[in-house]
């Protein structure tokens, strides 16, 4: 079944503009990280505004000083969770993509995040186990957003790389409603839907989604904490 296109979209990105003027500040610098992403032709999947600032302010209610990030992009997500570190606090994001990664550098930097932010260039798979090598303690706050397939890889390695307490999100678990379809032939449904059972299944883990409409679209996140 192909997602339909949705006839409330109009509506959910006029409320997403409604929402963003009543309540958050202008913002030059992020507004910058788009703009310099569109133009370097990365793909148009950062996570929204709402999307953005939710993320920030639950790191900042959890006191993270501790963010791991997997899935950088041009930086966008990455500077709203950096900005909720204190100031000795520490964010480690990981890309594949070295075009990604240089867009993300140049905003990380135009941010004055890039003294707290540590990008990592390769393949997460293979940048994890360098982290938990490197003897690095245990993340806060994780937020996992690259290639769909490897979810459940990734969210082993969280957990990993995790202590009691520590909180999970993951991205992208609705795609258009499409995650109820339990045969699924896309990879992206198939591994998402993948992941949400590991995470309802796994006894170290208590976790919910929430189903998000806005300027980007019908998706979700999933929210985990590691008891
Ligand atoms: N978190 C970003 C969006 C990330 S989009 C934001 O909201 O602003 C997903 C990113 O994951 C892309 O840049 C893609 O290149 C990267 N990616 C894909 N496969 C990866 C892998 N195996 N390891 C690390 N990053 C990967
Ligand atoms: C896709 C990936 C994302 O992380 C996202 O937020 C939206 C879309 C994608 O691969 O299609
Ligand atoms: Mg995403």
């Amino acid at each position: 079944m192909d997602p339909p296109v949705s006839a409330h979209q109009s509506i959910w990105s006029a409320v997403d503009d409604y929402l963003i003027s009543a309540l958050h500040a202008s913002d030059p610098v992020l507004d910058h990280a788009i703009v310099s992403s569109q133009t370097a032709g990365l793909p148009e999947i950062q996570v929204s505004e709402t999307l953005g600032k939710f993320l920030h302010l639950l790191a900042r209610i959890h006191h993270a000083s501790r963010i791991l990030e997997i899935g950088t992009l041009g930086g966008y997500s990455t500077i709203w969770l950096a900005r909720a570190l204190p100031p000795d606090g520490k964010l480690i994001t990981i890309e594949l993509d070295p075009e990604h990664a240089k867009v993300a550098q140049a905003n990380l930097e135009s941010a004055g995040v890039s003294d707290r932010v540590d990008l990592r260039l390769g393949a997460a798979l293979d940048i994890l186990p360098q982290i938990e090598s490197d003897g690095e303690s245990a993340f806060d706050f994780i937020f996992i957003d690259a290639d769909k397939p490897s979810n459940v890889a990734y969210l082993e390695w969280a957990l990993k790389l995790s202590r009691s307490g520590s909180v999970i999100v993951l991205d992208n678990v609705v795609r258009d409603g499409a995650i109820i379809e339990a045969e699924s032939i896309d990879e992206k449904v198939r591994s998402s839907r993948a992941a949400l059972e590991w995470l309802g299944n796994h006894p170290q883990i208590e976790s919910t989604a929430v189903q998000t409409v806005g300027a980007k679209g019908y998706d979700g996140v999933a929210i985990a904490l590691v008891k």
